[in-house]
Formats: C-alpha cells, sequence, structure tokens
C-alpha cells in the first residue's frame, strides 16, 4: 500500500531496507511466511510532513492477534489517569460524550463515565479486554464508512482522543473527515503523537516502522488541519513513546491560539524541523548509528561477553533489520508481554523469553530496546553488574 495525504510527489531520502511487520512476532521456525516491504522514508515539502513510502495493508497489522496491550505499562496506566483528570476540568461537561480512536484495552476510557464513552479498536486482542472491562468498544477502524453508520453520535462528541494511533491511519483525508462528522461544535480534537523534533534530536530512528506511517510536527499537523475547517490551538511534549508531542485542535474560531503553541512552533522553525535540510542531516546520523552499534555490538563478542535484549518493541524490529542484528549477536530478548513470549522477532528470529527469568539469567551486557520505559524496567531489573546499552548511546 502506498500513503495518499497529498497527491504531490514525495521526496524519499532515507532507506532503511527490507522490512517485515514490526509487531508480527513469528510462532515458530517453520511458520516463516513472512511479509516483507520496503522501509523508506519521504518527505513532503508543501505539508512539511515526514512519512513513510510504503506499508503493509493495516489489516496486516491491527488483527485478531495485536500483542500491544497499553495497560502492560504502570507509567502509561497513570499517564492517562492523570491527562483524564486534566481533560475532565478544562474541555468536558457533565455529560459530556468522548470518543477514543485506537482504544487498545481501555486504559485510556476506563477514566470516563462508561455510558458516555466510546471507542474504536479494529485489534480483537485488545478490545476483547476493553469489552471485560465493560467499555463501549466497537471492533473496527475509525472511518467514515463505520461512523456514517453511528448517527446519534453525529455532531454530538465533547472529545476526540487518539494516543499513538493518529499517525497510524493511511487515509488522513478520511481521518479527519469522520472526526468532523462526530465532533460536536465547540468540540475538542487531542492526540499525541511521537514528534518528529524528537527523533530527529535523539537520532530515534526506530520510531519509523509500519505503524507510524507519518511523523508529525506542529508545521504539519497545523497544515493538514487547516485545510479542513480546523486549527491547532495549544501543544505539549510529553515524555511518552520516547518523545510526543500533544496536539489540541478546534474547529476555526472557536478559540485563540496560546502563546506556548506560538513558542513551541516558533522553536521547531529555529530547529528546520519543517524543513527537507533535517531530514538529510537526520540521514547522515542514522547511518553513522548504525555503525556505532555494530561495533559496539562486535566489541561486546569478540571480549566473550554474551549479549541479551530487553523489550521485545515494534521499534527494535527496525533496528535489528536495519542493522543486520540476528541471534548470533543477540541471544534472545526478555519481556513481559504474554502474547510475545515463546515467539521469534521479526525477520531476526530471536526467541522472546518471560521477563521472570530475566535476573537469574546472568547477562551482563542489555540491549534495552524498550528504551522509552529505560526509568520502569531499571528500577526493578537492575543490577550493578548490568551494562544497559542501546542505539542511542
Ligand atoms: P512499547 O515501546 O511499544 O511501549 O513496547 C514496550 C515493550 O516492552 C512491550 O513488549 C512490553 C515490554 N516491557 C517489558 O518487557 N517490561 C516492562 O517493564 C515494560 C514497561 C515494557
Amino acid at each position: 500500500m502506498k500513503c495518499r495525504i497529498d497527491k504531490t510527489k514525495c521526496n524519499i531520502f532515507l532507506d532503511l531496507g527490507k522490512m517485515p511487520v514490526a509487531n508480527g512476532f513469528l510462532n515458530n521456525k517453520k511458520n516463516q511466511n513472512e511479509y516483507f516491504y520496503k522501509l523508506q522514508c519521504a518527505f513532503n515539502k508543501k505539508l512539511s510532513l515526514f512519512q513513510i513510502v510504503q506499508f503493509p495493508n493495516p489489516k496486516k497489522m491491527f488483527n485478531k492477534n495485536y500483542p500491544f496491550y497499553t495497560s502492560s505499562s504502570k507509567f502509561m496506566i497513570k499517564h492517562f489517569k492523570n491527562f483524564s483528570k486534566f481533560i475532565k476540568k478544562k474541555y468536558l461537561k457533565k455529560n459530556s460524550i468522548v470518543l477514543e480512536v485506537g482504544s487498545n484495552d481501555g486504559t485510556f476510557l476506563k477514566n470516563f463515565n462508561k455510558k458516555n464513552s466510546i471507542g474504536f479498536e479494529p485489534s480483537e486482542s485488545v478490545h476483547k479486554v476493553a469489552l471485560k472491562e465493560g467499555l463501549k468498544s466497537y471492533n473496527k477502524f475509525f472511518n467514515l464508512k463505520n461512523v456514517s453508520k453511528l448517527k446519534k453520535y453525529h455532531g454530538r462528541v465533547d472529545l476526540i482522543f487518539g494516543a499513538n494511533v493518529f499517525c497510524h491511519i493511511p487515509n488522513q483525508v478520511d481521518l479527519i473527515k469522520s472526526i468532523d462528522r462526530m465532533l460536536s461544535k465547540e468540540g475538542t480534537i487531542i492526540f499525541e503523537e511521537p514528534y518528529l523534533g524528537s527523533m530527529y534530536k535523539k537520532v530515534s530512528y526506530d520510531q519509523i516502522y509500519d505503524e507510524h506511517i507519518y511523523m508529525f510536527s506542529l508545521t504539519s499537523i497545523n497544515k493538514i488541519y487547516e485545510k479542513f475547517g480546523f486549527e491547532l490551538i495549544d501543544a505539549s511534549h510529553q515524555v511518552t513513546h520516547g518523545g510526543s508531542m500533544r496536539y489540541i485542535i478546534k474547529r476555526k474560531s472557536v478559540s485563540t491560539k496560546t502563546r506556548n503553541l506560538l513558542k513551541l512552533i516558533n522553536e521547531e522553525k529555529k530547529k528546520e524541523v519543517d524543513k527537507f535540510s533535517a531530514c538529510l542531516k537526520f540521514k547522515k546520523r542514522v547511518i553513522h548509528s548504525k555503525k556505532k552499534l555494530r561495533e559496539k555490538i562486535k566489541k561486546i563478542l569478540e571480549n566473550k561477553n554474551k549479549i541479551c535484549g530487553y523489550g521485545a518493541t515494534s521499534k527494535s524490529t527496525t533496528i535489528l533489520n536495519f542493522c543486520n542484528i540476528n541471534k548470533s549477536m543477540i541471544d534472545c530478548i526478555f519481556d513481559t508481554t504474554n502474547d510475545k513470549i515463546g515467539k521469534l522477532t521479526p525477520g531476526t528470529h530471536i526467541p522472546i523469553i518471560d521477563h521472570k527469568f530475566f535476573k537469574r539469567s546472568g547477562y551482563k551486557h542489555v540491549f534495552l530496546f524498550a528504551w522509552n520505559h529505560k526509568k520502569e524496567i531499571l528500577k526493578k531489573e537492575n543490577n550493578k553488574k548490568i551494562q544497559w546499552f542501546s542505539h542511542l548511546n
């Protein structure tokens, strides 16, 4: 499938090679009829939009086996709890209706009145958990075809929320039209997505994988939403997912842009996040990072040490495949997710082992793939003998 937000040609500037589906963990060695696509990055100058060129059909990614459960992170549970308090105070009335796009296992929606909240979740595995919690979860993609059937909600939803999900949606035009259909006149759209500026700063190129079709910035969001009668009114940096931006949007002329937003846009312009030149700088740093990482791993192995990984993240699929790291270099990856344990990593076939065995495994060199959960993981797993590393250091 190809990305189709704008008919203008994009400039392709970075090739990360042949990639499997990031969350396509394999059951066993025989089951290796793996799907690969070409992971290439491009920049749409007109929209200042960073995007990947090709990606698998979303049905290949968000299906009945989707293994990512938001509630697997205590930090995310707390993050959504605190944030929902803020939303209720600032943007909602007593009986306001809340809609979440990509509501996963209901970790966010649980904080609202069940009667007035609805979630769209195409992945059956996580949707079932939300249903068990008594939430109104639709096992469907949030798109015009599906929202058209929900007439009783048209123009009545006061908050449309998404966390690390808007950037997954190939057809942004359909997404915004669906929002328009459901949102009340004075309603608010809030979404938090991995931020292009943070990815550039950290050289966290592992943020680039099939699910992250777009890497948004304030400038690109501003340009896109203005086309549809909406307006970005505020934003704030978030530490989630290794550096995200929270975007707050309303219909045009309902509210004014905050000073904070203007300051953030200025910062973005100073760093040229809105320019193609930043893409080219990023590309150089990615290539250098790969070289450094391979050297580091080689050195550890030459000294007769063993390496394991921690956190079989979707992000790790990009690092492992792009840097050609396989099980002759990393023995296994420890993880807490039941749906991943006992499986193999996509493309590179490294076994995933229950984190319960990490402490007694005695590994001294650990590649922390879940670097965005560093604090939480080190709190429970660290000891003085372990040297944690990642492609970021
Ligand atoms: P994420 O970076 O997409 O949030 O994925 C985090 C992965 O790391 C997920 O597979 C679960 C795993 N994980 C652990 O193994 N231990 C932990 O303490 C945490 C927070 C996550």
